[in-house]
């Protein structure tokens, strides 16, 4: 049981902290966004993991959620998020015939199409049809188009597996995808075209291309405004992203501007020294990120001239006479906010949810260390 109502101070630490309105003025930010551009918004869950998180935003109208691993998709189905007609796209390729045997056994047991997967290779398609022939059912692929990780490269190598995948039986065809990652807009431009152009070559080879999905929190409204684009597939962006950090380090890609609401709650036990305090948040609760991590006083980011994490330990560096140093004392709790947000919400199993400097209510984090 967890004491609701508690405040911020109380809670112990290290404890992942969501502040709820800055967390809803970003989904509100995207939806919005998204309403007006008339483009489908699929968050990906790798990003939150929470089945609480993927409730709200199939609620205020993600048409169906993506993730990168089947053991995800398993464990968010089990949580019952999906309802009507929405699904789950797998985002990552298998290689392994156990897991195409499991994901098919998904669909078996849901319905057909509720969870499609992206794949990169004929061999793949053919193993998943033949799994899917002997269950009697399809399974709904869509291709990746590579943009330097897995996946096809962009036109005619994805028309001829797009024509393969509608030669066989046992698969249906929706679409594609091409993630450009955090890239700026000329990039993300770039990307798109190669995407789009390549779902229309599938169409003049008389295949129907329902899904073209791209786009990351960073380049959610280069891609969300891209004619051809029909879906776009953010997830930091419900922890913000920006120079406080959560997203992928603290750049701001093309200027946008989500609010920073996820931050660990760490509390200071080593005050001896004046150029340094050490807290209870070390690698194991904040994750490697891309950067050290910020460091939030009272609600005020301030400066330090390093942050140091070793497992348990995070050592907050200060110049000889630091004002903030200053201010800082044995047992008190001060915030450090992740450069990466995928990765530490990983090392919690719950998120601790502040409103008004109050504990509102805790989300398990229900995909944590789903990695298969
Ligand atoms: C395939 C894919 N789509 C979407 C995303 C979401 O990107 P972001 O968290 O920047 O919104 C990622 C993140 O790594 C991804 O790998």
């Amino acid at each position: 049981m967890y004491p609701i109502g508690q405040s911020l101070q109380e809670i112990e630490t290290p404890a992942l902290l969501l502040d709820l309105d800055k967390f809803e003025w970003n989904i509100e930010l995207m939806f919005s966004f998204a309403r007006k551009a008339g483009v489908n918004v699929r968050p990906h869950a790798k990003t939150f993991k929470a089945a609480a998180i993927c409730s709200k935003l199939l609620d205020v109208g993600a048409i169906g959620l993506m993730t990168q691993k089947l053991s995800e998709a398993e464990t968010l189905l089990h949580a019952g998020v999906l309802h009507g007609e929405k699904n789950i796209l797998v985002s990552q390729e298998f290689a392994d015939p156990v897991k195409i045997e499991k994901l098919v056994g998904m669909n078996v047991a849901m319905g057909e199409g509720k969870v499609l997967t992206a794949i990169e290779n004929a061999e793949e398609a053919e193993l998943l049809s033949k799994a899917a022939l002997k269950w009697g059912i399809k399974q709904h692929v869509i291709i990746e188009m590579t943009q330097g990780r897995c996946g096809v490269p962009p036109g005619k190598p994805a028309v001829d597996l797009a024509k393969k995948v509608t030669s066989l039986k046992g698969l249906t065809f929706r679409g594609i995808y091409g993630y450009e990652g955090p890239v700026d807009r000329e990039i993300a431009m770039q990307r798109n075209k190669l995407t789009v152009d390549t779902a229309n070559m599938i169409r003049k080879a008389g295949i129907e291309v329902e899904i073209v999905s791209a786009g990351s929190t960073g380049t959610y409204h280069v891609t969300g405004t891209y004619p051809g684009i029909t879906e776009i597939e953010p997830g930091s962006f419900v922890f913000g992203v920006g120079p406080e950090g959560t997203g992928y380090g603290f750049k701001t890609v093309n200027d946008v501007s989500f609010k920073s609401s996820l931050s660990v709650l760490t509390q200071i036990i080593g005050d001896n020294f004046s150029d340094r305090v050490v807290t209870d948040a070390g690698l194991k609760a904040m994750s490697s990120g891309f950067d050290a991590p910020r460091v939030r006083v009272d609600g005020e980011l301030v400066d330090c001239e390093a942050v140091q994490l070793s497992e348990e330990h995070g050592t907050v560096r200060f110049a000889e006479g630091s004002e903030v140093r200053k201010r800082l004392k044995w047992g008190q709790k001060i915030e450090f906010i992740p450069s990466h947000c995928c990765t530490c919400v990983n090392q919690h199993d719950n998120i601790f949810v502040v409103k008004d400097g109050k504990l509102a209510a805790v989300w398990p984090v229900t995909t944590r260390g789903k990695y298969t």
